[in-house]
């Protein structure tokens, strides 16, 4: 690996910044698993148990983004009986690989895209940890030209096969880009591939006082959410699918998300601990969402995926 000794420029500290938003992610999901909220042996290989508890509202909030992603890919991959491939953006430490060969619901192909250091990092980890990571059939690291040119869409030669049903999966990722970026990224996906869908997991009703806040939080940390044009409403999210070539797109808030999943495991899961601050719980649900979006030239039926 080269070394260089130029000063850290603005984007070097922007990029180190939504680097870091993987190890939140991984950290949060970590004590959520710790404490029951649903099953992921494989996620304490990549991330240590946090020593704070956290509150209860943010497990909440994780457990409905797992369970609704969850749901919407199963779907998919019962639809197309996992003769498909899944093509996961900003995959940061996302254990879903061995979560879905538990399941036998791999799909042909697997591909995961981060920043070089990132995916290095957990190539690292899956490596040292054998036997507990196997089986992993095959992987491969290219580097990424995110890390040089922030936001542009990973170059993927000779890339995934276009011809296979491909779901395409970002899950608080799209918001670090700027909206001409993932305007790309979504423009090449549904030109590319003949039978698609997307899921975007990220935030929503971001111009209102709350929203204001969230966004406050990230800057004071250095992260910039350069694409929160796009997080404005559930119109301007499920606008950027429809104006880059999607055929059907849907968009829910989590709150939407939350009562759309299965009562019996939603009820074991607020059995789990006290939640005293429901106002919170439902206003942080009300600022994050679901859009999925499809694209079926071959009439796959993937417009009926639904939650
Ligand atoms: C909030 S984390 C989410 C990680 C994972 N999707 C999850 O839900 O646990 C965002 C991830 O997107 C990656 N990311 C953001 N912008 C990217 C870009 N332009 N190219 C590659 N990866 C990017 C970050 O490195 C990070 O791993």
């Amino acid at each position: 690996m080269a070394t260089t000794s130029r000063e850290p420029r603005d984007s070097d500290v922007y990029d180190e910044a939504v680097r870091g938003t993987c190890d939140d992610a991984s950290l949060c999901k970590r004590y959520a698993v710790s404490i029951g909220y649903w099953d992921d042996p494989y996620l304490e290989y990549f991330v240590r148990l946090p020593k704070e508890r956290k509150a209860p509202e943010i497990s909440r909030g994780y457990y409905a983004r797992v369970r609704g992603v969850n749901q919407l890919m199963t779907a998919f991959l019962k639809k197309t009986e996992c003769n498909c491939q899944i093509i996961n953006l900003g995959a940061g430490l996302d254990t879903l690989f061995w979560k879905l060969k538990d399941e036998n619901l791999l799909p042909k192909k697997y591909f995961e895209v981060d920043f070089p250091s990132i995916a290095t990092r957990k190539i690292h980890t899956i490596k040292r940890s054998q036997p507990g990571l196997q089986p992993l059939c095959h992987h491969r690291c290219r580097p990424s030209r995110a890390a040089q040119t922030r936001g542009e869409p990973e170059e993927m030669q000779p890339g995934p096969p276009v011809r296979l049903p491909t779901l395409l999966i970002a899950e608080c990722v799209l918001i670090y880009m700027t909206p001409e970026h993932s305007s790309c990224l979504l423009r090449w996906a549904s030109s590319t591939f003949l039978a698609s869908m997307f899921i975007n997991y990220e935030q929503v009703n971001m111009a209102d006082r709350f929203g204001q806040i969230m966004v406050e939080n990230l800057q004071s940390r250095q992260c910039h959410l350069v694409g929160v044009e796009v997080c404005r409403s559930l119109e301007t999210q499920k606008a950027r699918f429809l104006t880059t070539g999607w055929e059907t797109v849907n968009a829910m808030d989590m709150m939407k998300v939350y009562s759309c999943l299965p009562p019996a495991d939603v009820k074991r899961m607020e059995a789990l601990e006290f939640l005293d601050e429901k106002e919170l719980l439902e206003q942080l649900m009300q600022h994050y969402c679901l859009c999925w979006a499809t694209k079926d030239s071959p009439r796959l039926g993937l417009a009926d995926i639904g939650l």
